[in-house]
């Protein structure tokens, strides 16, 4: 290889997609701003672990990517409970061999914001958390916080 390509290589990744070998957990990714990031991070190649509290409509998704030539791993759980958010790294590790990427989403968006954040920044935390060590295993990853108004509680 030439030194130029050498130079390139790791960026020469088109038609595989900028995130072609990652592996994404995205919770909230049975509807709206969650599902739309699941079918882009497929569409890049990544192996997408669709994550939400609805399972029908976690496997909806996680269908219309396989079937559009993605892959895709629905996995159904409350993340207000703890044994769900292990259970869910243990499902994504155990389907794709690691985590690279999470997209810590989910949580209703007409749930009377203010008043319920509090449980909402509890849930966000320990998911970041149970993922970093599984980051910290492999050396890197990255975390997508979602934001919103009910912030200022
Ligand atoms: N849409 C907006 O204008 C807006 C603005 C600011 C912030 N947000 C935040 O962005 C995120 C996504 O917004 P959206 O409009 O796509 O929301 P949405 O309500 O359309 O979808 C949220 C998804 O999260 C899932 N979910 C909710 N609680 C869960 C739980 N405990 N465990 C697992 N899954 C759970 C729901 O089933 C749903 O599929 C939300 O956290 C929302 O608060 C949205």
């Amino acid at each position: 290889m030439s030194d130029r390509l050498t130079q390139l290589a790791s960026h020469l990744n088109y038609p595989r997609g900028l995130l072609a070998g990652q592996v994404a957990i995205i919770t909230g990714a049975g509807q709206g701003i969650g599902a739309e990031c699941a079918r882009l991070f497929a569409n890049e190649g990544a192996k997408v672990v669709v994550s939400d509290i609805d399972g029908v409509k976690a496997e909806e998704v996680a269908k219309r990517i396989r079937e559009g030539g993605g892959e895709a791993l629905a996995v159904q759980g409350d993340l207000l409970k703890d044994e769900a958010i292990g259970e869910l790294v243990e499902k994504a590790v155990g389907w794709g061999g690691k985590v690279n990427v999470l997209v810590n989403n989910a949580g209703f968006t007409w749930d009377g914001v203010i008043h319920k954040v509090c449980l909402s920044l509890i849930f966000v935390s320990v998911v970041v958390v149970v993922v970093v060590v599984v980051f910290w295993r492999e050396g890197e990853g990255a975390v997508v916080l979602g934001g919103g108004v009910g912030g200022r509680c």
